[in-house]
């Protein structure tokens, strides 16, 4: 099965097509970070309009690099909740104009489930990450041999067709999961004790972990997104130079705000300045090694928290038998390193290149969500929801 996925929740324009989940066939990302950049933010009008501009030529793009005509594909999918309005509004009405024109099924996918799913894509290099999923399987406790021997050969072997049934055998075998999504408008622990099941377990009680990023940057003078932003300078610096509090949240939920407000008081003291001086200036204050540092402090603080809470998760849902990171966060190289040995059950992260904002992880959350008996949506009807939880 086919299917073409549509994503504008924000500020990538993005399509892809997508064979049964996991077989990637093309995907087209126009980014709007540049515009944003310039900003120091995201402005969802002016995301709206260049959705507009680019959202048909991305649309096009993916059905030609898929070697794909309209007779090929067999649904279409979208990102129709959360998100910005007007973003929403541009990639679904798309949709359903397609849907009606080429007389193809549509389903409309929540934009967390799509991030989860980015972790089965599968493309050459993602099969290569996949082995030290399967090597940490061995590892595990819960994970046997036989299943890592098993599954190693597809690794070398398996044209495309194989290739897929076998990302597909080990995605089935993932379950229980819990999932972590962490990104601009998000920070949740998700168990899955199956395919499309999800229950909400914890989550942030103010700011996400991907805003506070942003947020913190902006304060040490680094440009958006903050999360890349941070990351590199954090490799310059001493990550133990700053001590910055772990918020008390209750269980398994999160707290930013209080985060970000602890590197802001840090920074005035660091440089001398009173809580009353403005945010926006402290930047001149610091010097290059001291935003480094605070980066280095300030990642490895958000990490720690990330980690912490997983470990809580694991003892609350001992029979989950692997941890999956999503959404932007989690192309976080820092988190990826802690992570790979923190924890005794396999973890997976998607390919870096498929943890921001694409359109195959719709079309993948969308073959999953037809798997488990799910029926499109009349695209008649289909309408956005900007802020709805995952179902
Ligand atoms: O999932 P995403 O692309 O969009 C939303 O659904 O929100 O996530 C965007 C967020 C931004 O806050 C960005 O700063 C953060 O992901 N991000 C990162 C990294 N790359 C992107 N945060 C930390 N480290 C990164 N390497
Ligand atoms: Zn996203």
């Amino acid at each position: 099965m086919k299917i073409l996925g549509i994503e504008t929740s924000c500020d990538e324009t993005a399509a892809a097509v997508v064979e049964n989940g996991v077989n990637i066939l093309s995907n087209v990302v126009v980014s709007q970070i540049d515009i944003f950049a310039e900003y120091g933010g995201v402005i969802p009008e002016v995301a709206a309009r260049s959705h507009l501009e680019a959202m048909l030529p991305v649309a096009n793009k993916a059905l030609k690099d898929a070697n794909c005509t309209w007779d090929d594909i067999d649904a279409i999918a979208v990102t129709h909740a959360p998100g910005l309005l007007g973003s929403l509004l541009v990639g679904t009405l798309t949709a359903r104009t397609l849907a009606i024109l080429h007389n193809k099924p549509l389903y409309a996918v929540h934009h967390l489930k799509s991030h989860i799913y980015a972790n089965w894509l599968s493309d050459e290099s993602s099969l290569r990450d996949r082995s030290a999923f399967r090597s940490a399987a061995a590892r595990s406790p819960l994970g046997t041999r036989e299943q890592s021997e098993e599954l190693a050969p597809a690794a070398h072997g398996d044209g495309p067709a194989g290739r897929g049934d076998t990302v597909l055998k080990e995605a089935s075998e993932s379950f229980p999961v819990l999932a972590m999504v962490i990104s601009g408008g998000h920070t949740q622990i998700l168990y899955m004790p199956q395919h499309n099941d999800f229950k909400i377990i914890g989550t942030t009680e103010d700011d996400a972990i991907g805003e506070c990023f942003d947020k913190v940057a902006k304060i040490l003078g680094l440009p958006y997104p903050g999360g890349p932003a941070i990351s590199k300078e954090a490799l310059k610096g001493d990550r133990n130079k700053y001590a910055l509090p772990h918020p008390r949240v209750g269980d398994l939920n999160f707290s930013f705000s209080g985060l970000k407000t602890a590197v802001l008081r840090a920074v005035q003291k660091e440089a001398g300045l009173p809580i009353s001086h403005p945010s926006s200036d402290l930047k001149n204050h610091l010097t290059e090694a001291e935003i480094a540092d605070f980066a280095a402090s300030f990642e490895k603080t958000a990490v720690d928290i990330l980690i912490e809470k997983l470990k809580l998760a694991q003892k609350q849902y001992p029979d989950a038998k692997s941890i999956v990171f999503a959404g932007g966060v989690s192309a976080n190289t820092y988190l990826r390193e802690i992570a790979k040995n923190a924890f005794n059950t396999p973890v997976l992260f998607p390919e870096p290149k498929f943890s921001g904002d694409n359109g195959a992880m719709v079309a993948a959350a969308a073959y999953f969500e037809i798997e488990s008996g799910v029926k499109p949506t009349d695209p008649y009807k289909l309408n956005i929801y900007p802020r709805i939880e995952i179902a």
